[in-house]
Formats: structure tokens, sequence, C-alpha cells
């Protein structure tokens, strides 16, 4: 083996591009190969890159080019796991966008085939992990430094959207395109980091909006009330319709208050534990003393956040890095949102483990009975019932 891997990317659409571009500035990565079904995508590559790749339109002759030995899969999200089952059927390392599907049920189907390929690399493109303040901020709890975590409030609404962003493509905001709306495109960064950070809730609560602030079917509002088994509280608020919006984690521990907001993490550090001053102090009024305390952290990256992801599935497949974000761990941020919005959809709280045929018959529903019957939305239909053909 080299020293670089050869890479193709599934899907030369916004993301599909951006990524190609990011890629030559990376030194363990070769992108050899492009593919979408699309042949006009090929001409939104820049011209030194489109000279120099193999594009295909047939997946089927991808897999014949022996110099792509991992995939980047950058389609819209029902053809994330047919695509990355038959890379990995084809013997390839994959990395998914996020999310690496759209309902439960799929990401059980992608983790099983995972199962049958250890000798592969399997990467799922939660590339906000990487962000310095996240890792951070995920040091502070593993190491303890927080104690106890009782409540999280994540309010989510900086990203604001306009109708021409909903209009952009067909299958946007569509049931059958896309399975849901803010949850399913925009915070899977977020449902996966509260997973990542906080462990998975036992009970959601959701109210959601449809199509409150735009002319689409699918949730552009989200409120939705966690419960944890060790008995934490949290709220995760989220829309497109909000400008300017806000980005702010907040987090009630027995060690102090943590709010990250605006790429800054504050501290201010409780000298006594909350619940060990709830017991001890003898006077009704009284806190604990306070100190705040700066979390200095290096905020330079030496690549951005998408080119560190595919850097270390490179390293990965070259040297054995440990991965930032395996695939499999793709279906907890999943089935948060899948959650909110089952519950927001019930109008009721829903336990969590969800049931995923449960949830896979709920979507399969709201995909015949809608009106919008978009041309890519249709062949995504087909997806979400699971057909094995894409
Ligand atoms: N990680 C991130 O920060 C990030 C940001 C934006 C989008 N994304 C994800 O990337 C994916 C694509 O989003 P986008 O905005 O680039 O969409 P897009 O519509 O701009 O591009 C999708 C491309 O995929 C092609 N395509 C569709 N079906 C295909 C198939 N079966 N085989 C090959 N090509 C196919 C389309 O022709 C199109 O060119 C989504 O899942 C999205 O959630 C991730």
């Amino acid at each position: 083996m080299g020293n670089k891997v050869g890479f193709a990317i599934v899907g030369v659409g916004n993301m599909g591009n951006a990524h190609a571009q990011m890629m030559q500035k990376l030194d363990n990565v070769e992108l050899v190969a492009v593919c979408d079904i699309r042949e006009k995508a090929f001409d939104n590559l820049p011209a030194d890159i489109r000279s120099k790749v193999q594009c295909y339109t047939d997946i089927n002759q991808l897999w014949q080019n022996e110099a792509v030995q991992a995939v980047l899969i950058a389609v819209p999200h029902y053809f994330h796991v047919d695509i990355a089952i038959d890379a990995m059927e084809h013997g390839r390392h994959i990395i998914v966008e996020k999310p690496i599907s759209v309902h439960k049920a799929e990401a059980e189907r992608l983790i099983e085939a995972c199962k049958k390929h250890p000798e592969l690399i399997r990467s799922a493109m939660f590339n906000q992990r990487t962000l310095p303040a996240h890792k951070k901020l995920k040091s502070l709890i593993d190491n303890g430094e927080l104690g106890k975590i009782n409540r999280v409030n994540w309010i989510v609404t900086d990203w604001f959207r306009t109708q021409a962003y909903y209009d952009s493509g067909d299958w946007r905001a569509t049931w059958a395109g896309e399975g849901g709306g803010v949850l399913l495109n925009q915070c899977p960064h977020q449902l996966d980091l509260m997973q990542w950070l906080f462990g998975m809730p036992s009970m959601v609560c959701a109210q959601v909006k449809i199509g409150k602030y735009h002319d689409i079917e699918v949730e552009d509002e989200v409120n939705a009330y966690l419960e944890y088994p060790n008995g934490c509280v949290g709220n995760f608020i989220t829309t497109t319709g909000e400008t300017p919006g806000t980005n702010r984690l907040e987090i009630a521990a027995e060690k102090g208050r943590v709010v990250l907001e605006g790429g800054k993490i504050s501290f201010i550090r409780n000298e006594e534990e909350t619940s060990a001053h709830i017991k001890n102090a003898t006077r009704g009024f009284s806190r604990p003393e306070v100190w705040e305390c700066s979390i200095p952290f290096n905020n330079n990256m030496p690549h951005p956040q998408h080119a560190t992801v595919v850097q270390n599935v490179a390293n990965a497949i070259l040297k054995g890095e440990k991965l930032i974000a395996p695939v499999e761990e793709g279906i907890n941020g999943l089935e948060l949102g899948n959650a909110m919005l089952m519950s927001g959809l019930k109008k009721q709280p829903v336990t969590l483990p969800i049931d995923s045929a449960e949830y896979a018959e709920i979507l399969a529903g709201l995909i015949a009975s809608s009106t919008r019957s978009k041309k890519e939305s249709k062949e995504s239909a087909a997806a979400a019932n699971m057909s094995s053909t894409y």
C-alpha cells in the first residue's frame, strides 16, 4: 500500500464538489474518481480536478476501477445505505455523509452489513466532532470535571434557510426525498454531538411544527424535552425559520455551569457540588461559592473539519488510526431525531429505544399521503420502502 488512499466521491452536488476540492489539500488522499447519476454534475468540478479524475454515471463501472480504495458518499440521504452496502460488497472503505440514513431501520441494515466487513474502515461524516470546542467539552465531561450532569439545553436556531433554499432541489424538504426537515438535514451534527456528549435519553417528548415558516411538508421547528436514565433532563430546540438565531449549549452539572456559545466555553465552577450544598447548607438562600474559570483550548486546526475526518479515515486505512466517527455510531443521533419526529407526530412522549419498524411505517405513511410528488422524491420513496436498488 502506498502512502495515499485512492478515493472516489459518489454524488457530486454541493457537498461532493466541496469534498473534491478539499481532498486536493490532503497529503494522504488522492481523489481518483467521481460518480453521479447526472453527467452535468461533473461540469461543476474545477477544471483541474475534472481533468485528472475518472467520471462515472454508472456506479458499477466505478467498482471496476481498482485505484478506488475508499468512497465518500455524498448523495441525498435515502441513498446512503444502499450505496454504502454496495461499496463494502465491492471491498471499498466508506465514509457516509450525515445522516447515515433517514430512519433507524435503515441504519440497522447498514450496521448489519458492516458486521460482515470488519476488514474495511467505516466512517460517518460527523465533522463537527473535530471542532476543538466540542473535543474540549467531551474531555471535560469524560474526565469527570463537571461531575454528574443534571440538565442540558441546546438551542440551535441559527440554521436559517429561505424558501429559495428549499426550492433549490427536488428532494429537499419532502418526506419521500429527505425523510424530514431540520432534524434530518441541518441538525444531524448536533444530534450526534448530543449523544456523543450525554449518551441516549430514555424518553423524548417533542412538539414538531410542519412548514411553520416555509412552504414545505416537513418540520421546520422542534421543541423537544428529553429525560435520561440517570435523571438528567434536556431540551433541544431548533428551527430554520429564525434569524439571527442562537447556538447555545448549556450544561448544568454538579460542579457548575458550562456554556458553549460563539465557539467559546465558559465555566462557572461550584466550590461545593450542587446536591451536597442542597443537603449541607444551614441557610435557606445559601449558594456555593463559585469561581469563573477560563477553559483554554487551541482553536487552530491543521485542516478544516471535513478534511480532518477524511484524513483520519485515510490514516485508519494506512496505519490503523482510531476513527473519529465510526459509522455505527450514526444510528444514535438518527434515533434521537426519529424519536422527536415520532413524538411530535403522535403528539405523545416516546420511550427509547424506539421501535424501528413502527417508525418506518409512520414514514412510509407520510410518503404515501404526500401531495408533493416530485420526480426525485418518487425515486427516493422506493428507497424508503427499502428497495435494494438505487
Ligand atoms: N457534513 C456536512 O457538513 C454536510 C453539508 C451539506 C450536506 N451534507 C450531506 O451531503 C449529502 C448531499 O447533500 P448536497 O447538499 O450535496 O446535495 P445535492 O443535491 O447538492 O447533491 C447530491 C448529488 O447526488 C447526486 N445523486 C443523487 N442520487 C445519486 C445516486 N444514486 N448515485 C450517484 N449520485 C447521485 C445528485 O445528482 C447530486 O449531484 C446529504 O446527505 C447531506 O445531508 C453534509
